[in-house]
């Protein structure tokens, strides 16, 4: 049997030194979860969620996948966010791409990737419409490249905004922010794009639901 032990270890000794700090950590973590935050990131290895923000463990709940994308076609996304802002009521929804995203240059190569192509259909059709402005303001494959994670990211806050869910809740009166924010691998730093949604009038017209 393969064990990883190393795994093993390191978790015995990080368990160790929270509950030497904070002899009641885990007990106080294990009656409830309260996040006020949550985060839908990349699945790369290199963008741990929690650690980036210096945040412990019960402070975000968090959704990672391929290139951070919110797919109406994905339950699993969908149902994070709507445990996230139904039962959690999270104040703050973070939607985090990455610069030299792999995912991201997926769909700016054009390549026959399989099944990614599918995944990555929704950054290939934000490439579409922007391919003029990439081409035209970024020299560079680099550039263009990390031009396009920060539209891809813009996209997603609105793919956010648009769901029935997030829609309800701002209807409702709930405080609730849909932040779009970058990180960047080379110097481990967070960029806040400045695209904020907080009501259903931010939204397109023809995205907006009549609730009445
Ligand atoms: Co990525």
């Amino acid at each position: 049997m393969k064990t990883l032990s190393k795994l093993f270890e390191n978790n015995k000794k990080w368990a160790q030194s929270v509950e030497n700090q904070d002899p009641d950590f885990f007990k106080r973590l294990s009656k409830q979860q309260k996040p006020k935050y949550l985060w839908i990131g990349c699945a790369d290895s290199r963008v741990p969620a929690t650690q980036i923000c210096g945040l412990d463990p019960g402070e975000m709940f968090v959704h990672r996948n391929i290139a951070n994308l919110v797919s109406y076609r994905d339950l699993n996304c969908l149902s994070v966010i709507d445990y996230a802002v139904n039962y959690l009521k999270v104040t703050d929804i973070i939607v985090c791409g990455h610069y030299g995203c792999g995912g991201v240059e997926g769909a700016l190569n054009q390549k026959d990737l399989g099944l990614i192509n599918y995944w990555i259909q929704d950054i290939a059709e934000t490439y579409e419409k922007n391919h003029t402005h990439i081409n035209e303001k970024c020299t560079g494959h680099g550039e263009q490249l990390n031009r396009l994670c920060e539209l891809n990211v813009e996209k997603q806050i609105e793919n956010i905004s648009a769901l029935p869910v997030v829609q309800k809740a701002w209807k409702a009166g709930r405080d609730l922010t849909i932040h779009g924010w970058i990180y960047s691998i080379e110097d481990g730093l967070l960029k806040d794009l400045g695209h904020q949604m907080q009501k259903i009038e931010q939204l397109p017209k023809a995205l907006q639901l009549d609730f009445d």
